[in-house]
């Protein structure tokens, strides 16, 4: 059958999507060209914040609306129970993150008026989680980048989130299953791999990681990362998300000793306020998430930071929102995302009142975004003359005469094209122009 998977939410659904894809290939299936094409659709959905599960929701309704036959996985599935079958009772199947695997065989056993409904309960590991993506998309940065998912699920709680509730307690893949995987990708031409958790560097806490090996639980993590520094013809090795809990003095030297770890790290503040990191059960203070920042800019100043922030969380004043601005400023970040508070049912923060107005969660949201413009303007700028090491990605989106890439911050980095680049090589580019989110530079031969 030939079909199509649409995915909505982070980069382990996309992961997830690509097991999906091969798994459905392995029984026979056909990848579509396009979604007129595709017999079968599945919509990979999210639920992190309410508008991302409507947008899922709504795709999948169209194409139930189209007449495909349809299914719809991942966070929001989780969320809904039996419910997913109310709002789309034409659907013809949903499957909960973790059983992502059962798919080829329920896919097998449509029209037979068997069960629609698979949740799985918070522990199980997906069958198919080392399904290795087809490297297809010949000629694309997907044949040289892949995600690699480390650790499933997540035991924080922080008061707001539903992951915790759609993911399951956390696991982390032994060790020795993620080193096999990452060479046969290495082997096959993969250069960069993006390890994923949503709070990767608890990696190896709950349960071994190393069975029989003898790593201390503290260094489960960080002698993953040595190991994948050994690998040939790896160039990079990067890791989503953190916590500031895990910026130990242990993961800097990672980063000091192990040159195909990438300088950049995303660490999600949420908001500055002592106050408010409090009530959300973020367990760290304001001080706590600057030390952890100036222990990575200490080793390196252009040391990549990136973060999370929430605007609008009940109760936020403006004063914790200030607090915010300026916890932002201190830290320097290179890149932040802002999102506006999104009650999701069962968590401990829906219990409290939304009581921040919408014009003004707008208003604190907006005034990120251009305190984040100017900031990365100015961060961008210290880098104009030097010369990064960037991974080749392709042609640039809006200019096919310009390339574009990455430098192991994470940087976009656009030049025009001087026509021996290969997608997947490591180019000599020197910066000469800085934007807010993009730096402009010369190929050096
Ligand atoms: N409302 C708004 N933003 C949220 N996030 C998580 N839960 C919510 C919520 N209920 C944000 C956090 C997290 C990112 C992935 O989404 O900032 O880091
Ligand atoms: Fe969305 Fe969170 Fe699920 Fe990722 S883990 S898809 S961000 S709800």
């Amino acid at each position: 059958m030939k079909f199509l998977i649409h995915t909505y939410g982070c980069q382990m659904n996309v992961r997830d999507s690509e097991a999906v894809e091969s798994l459905l290939i392995a029984a026979g299936h056909e990848l579509a060209a396009n979604e007129r094409e595709a017999e079968l659709v599945i919509v990979n959905s999210c639920t992190v914040r309410q508008k991302a599960e409507e947008k899922a929701v709504g795709k999948i309704g169209n194409m139930i609306a189209e007449g495909k036959i349809t299914g719809l996985m991942g966070c929001a599935v989780k969320r809904m129970g039996q419910d997913v079958f109310k709002r789309l009772p034409k659907l013809d199947f949903a499957v909960g993150p973790r059983m992502f695997g059962l798919i080829p065989g329920i896919v097998s056993d449509l029209g037979k008026g068997g069960e629609r409904l698979f949740l799985g309960d918070d522990n199980i590991v997906p069958q198919g989680m080392d399904a290795h993506p087809q490297i297809r998309r010949k000629g694309t940065f997907a044949e040289v980048q892949s995600y690699v998912t480390v650790l499933l699920g997540c035991d924080n709680r922080c008061s707001y989130c539903i992951v915790p509730d759609v993911r399951g307690h956390e696991y982390s893949r032994p060790a020795r299953e993620v080193i096999a995987e990452i060479e046969c990708l290495a082997e096959r031409g993969v250069k960069e791999v993006c390890l994923l958790g949503q709070s990767v560097l608890r990696y190896g806490v709950r349960n071994e990681a190393w069975p029989g090996e003898n790593v201390p639980k503290a260094e489960a993590f960080t002698r993953l990362l040595r190991e994948l520094n050994g690998i040939d013809g790896l160039e990079r090795i990067r890791f989503t998300s953190a916590h500031p809990a895990g910026c130990t003095e242990e993961l800097v030297s990672v980063y000091r000793d192990c040159p195909k770890v990438c300088r950049h790290l995303h660490l999600p503040v949420q908001s500055g306020s002592d106050r408010l990191l409090k009530e959300m059960g973020r367990r760290y203070t304001r001080e706590e998430y600057l030390a952890a920042v100036r222990r990575l800019r200490e080793l390196d100043e252009e040391f990549s930071l990136t973060t999370d922030v929430i605007v609008g969380y009940p109760g936020e004043t403006n004063e914790d929102f200030e607090a915010t601005r300026s916890l932002m400023d201190e830290a320097g970040f290179d890149n932040a995302f802002v999102f506006k508070y999104s009650p999701r049912p069962g968590t401990r923060s829906a219990a409290l009142e939304d009581d921040v107005p919408k014009v003004e969660k707008e208003r604190r949201d907006q005034v990120l975004l251009e305190d984040q413009e100017r900031r990365g303007l100015e961060r961008n700028g210290r880098l104009v003359g030097s010369v990064r090491e960037v991974l080749v990605e392709g042609p640039s989106k809006r200019n096919a005469e310009r390339w574009s890439g990455r430098d192991g911050g994470n940087r976009i980095v656009v030049w025009d094209r001087v026509g021996d680049e290969r997608i997947g090589q490591l180019r000599k580019v020197e910066i000469i122009e800085a934007h807010a989110q993009t730096l402009i530079g010369r190929c050096l031969h």
